[in-house]
């Protein structure tokens, strides 16, 4: 016993001195998008109400026919490279989270260092690892852990970079996490209305100027069919309210392991958190980041963790008062008639005075950007990030929360603090990105949708572009200037 507490207290000396975590980032997104209103809507008879209200999506990205997940990427790191003022040699990983692999053995972060090669020179990141995180939507949260450990362990171990040069590799570690996918559902299924297409790149270093990493992570795995897609398919196929409810328990339960480890490592402790009796964690977060595949699920997500956090605390009282006790499971015969009364239930909960607070300032602006980007999978819950930065939402000593979910399933929870660097960042222009993209047509939409379009819509300019496949099913990239 007494050595576990020396650990802990070894642990916790090192999180004191070491900070590790998000240092920049850049979205990608492609230049082409569709509007979920108009002919989309009219076309599957849906009404417009449904699809900006009831899912919270407007407009959804889409790649263009010379777009794939590793050209995305590729653009998201060169443009936070040329921000960053990072060269090829700073870099000692880069960790690439995707569930939109390009090939089934090649790892993607090789093409996108092909592709990067072409504007640093050939060789330039020879020295640089990679390797692709598949794990559904949670892929980049395993990167960005094990990248934040490997350049935890460098800067506590005070080893030196090689002479004369940071290699990425001594004790100034810097890593890159890459989220790329393109979202695609069944044209015509009820999954459509949730695709996106997008990547984010994330610096990852000591003193990061960004968000600090605050050490605990909580987890939760279990083997589910919600959602997934089967060797050559190139749509995912998807029980969608079966994944709406694996998403809720698999949180629920990272949240549960987030706050034991967070307990263990001293985050509740004053100097930290700072959680007394009867509060609840979720009082000392700015703001909670979920997994967004569409911008209601974050509503869903709250409801569920809510009413998880908050019934067994005073506060509950006030809530009860208002909308009514919550109905037992064990008053219920099948779980069905439990699952309709409860679900009535939490729609009066979303309607009641301290969810409607609570949702409005943490998590509703979180969802801005999705909002007109839609679903980019694995990047969703960062593309979350940018939208507070884009808004000018985040303010140094801020705390945010990290809800990641992959379907198959599995979840990951863990917060961060925003630093006093952070000021000198200039995140906001992925807004006029957006601004700057051409809304398809219906049809150039479903052509590029399955694959009929060879042509590009908008040829490329400025950019990495896939210039064909060769006979052996090799991929051809480059960067058109
Ligand atoms: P759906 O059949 O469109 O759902 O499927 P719905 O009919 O229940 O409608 C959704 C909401 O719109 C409801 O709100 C309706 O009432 C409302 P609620 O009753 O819940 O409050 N609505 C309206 N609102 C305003 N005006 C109207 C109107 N009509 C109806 N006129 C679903 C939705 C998300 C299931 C479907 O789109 C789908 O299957 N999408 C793909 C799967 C998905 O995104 N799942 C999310 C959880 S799993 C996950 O996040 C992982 C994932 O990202 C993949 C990965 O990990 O890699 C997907």
């Amino acid at each position: 016993m007494p050595e576990v507490e020396g650990d802990l207290k070894e642990i916790q000396t090192l999180r004191d001195t070491v900070t590790v975590g998000i240092d920049d980032m850049a979205v990608y997104v492609p230049k082409l998008f569709i509007s979920t209103t108009g002919e989309f809507a009219t076309s599957r008879g849906i009404e417009p109400a449904k699809l900006m209200k009831g899912i919270g999506v407007e407009k959804m990205s889409i790649p263009d026919a010379h777009e794939d997940a590793a050209t995305m990427a590729a653009s998201a790191v060169l443009e936070l490279m040329k921000r960053s003022d990072i060269l090829p040699k700073d870099i000692g990983k880069i960790y690439l989270g995707t569930e939109s692999a390009v090939d089934e053995a090649k790892a993607m972060g090789t093409y996108v260092i092909g592709m990067l090669e072409k504007v640093y020179g050939r060789g330039s990141f020879e020295e640089c690892s990679t390797v692709e995180f598949k794990s559904a939507c949670i892929g980049a949260s395993y990167a960005l852990e094990s990248i934040a450990e490997w350049v935890g362990s460098g800067a506590r171990s005070g080893s030196e970079p090689a002479p004369g040069a940071a290699d990425g590799q001594g004790d100034d570690r810097i890593g890159i996490v890459i989220a790329s996918d393109v979202a695609r559902y069944e044209l015509e299924s009820s999954g459509e209305y949730t695709q996106g297409a997008g990547s984010v790149a994330m610096l990852v270093k000591k003193e990061p100027r960004m968000v600090a990493l605050d050490g605990a992570i909580g987890s939760f795995t279990r083997d589910e069919n919600d959602f997934f897609r089967p060797i050559g398919k190139r749509v995912a196929v998807v029980n969608g309210k079966h994944s709406n409810s694996c998403y809720l328990s698999a949180v629920g339960g990272a949240f549960a392991s987030f706050k034991r480890r967070a307990q263990k490592v001293g985050l509740l402790n004053p100097n930290n958190l700072n959680i007394s009796q009867g509060e609840s964690i979720l009082d000392r977060l700015s703001y909670i980041l979920f997994h967004i595949p569409y911008p209601r699920m974050t509503e869903y997500a709250a409801l569920s963790l809510f009413r998880q956090e908050w019934k067994n605390l005073p506060r509950w009282k006030d809530v009860t008062a208002e909308i009514g006790p919550e109905p037992s499971q064990e008053m219920f015969s099948s779980p069905e008639d439990y699952g309709k009364v409860d679900a009535a239930y939490n729609k009066k909960f979303s309607k009641s005075r301290a969810f409607n607070e609570t949702f409005m300032s943490k998590v509703e602006p979180t969802t801005f950007l999705s909002r007109q980007v839609g679903n980019i999978y694995t990047g969703s819950m960062y593309l979350g990030l940018a939208s507070l930065a884009e808004q000018g939402l985040l303010h140094a000593g801020d705390k945010v929360c990290f809800c990641s979910y992959g379907s198959g399933c599995s979840a990951l929870v863990f917060s961060g603090t925003i630093q006093e660097g952070f000021k000198s960042l200039t995140p906001g222009n992925v807004q006029k990105k957006l601004d700057a993209r051409k809304e398809l047509s219906l049809k150039d939409y479903e052509d590029l949708h399955e694959g009929r379009k060879s042509g590009s819509i908008l040829p490329p300019s400025g950019e990495f572009a896939l210039m064909g496949i060769d006979s052996q099913g090799y991929r051809l990239y480059d960067y058109v200037s």
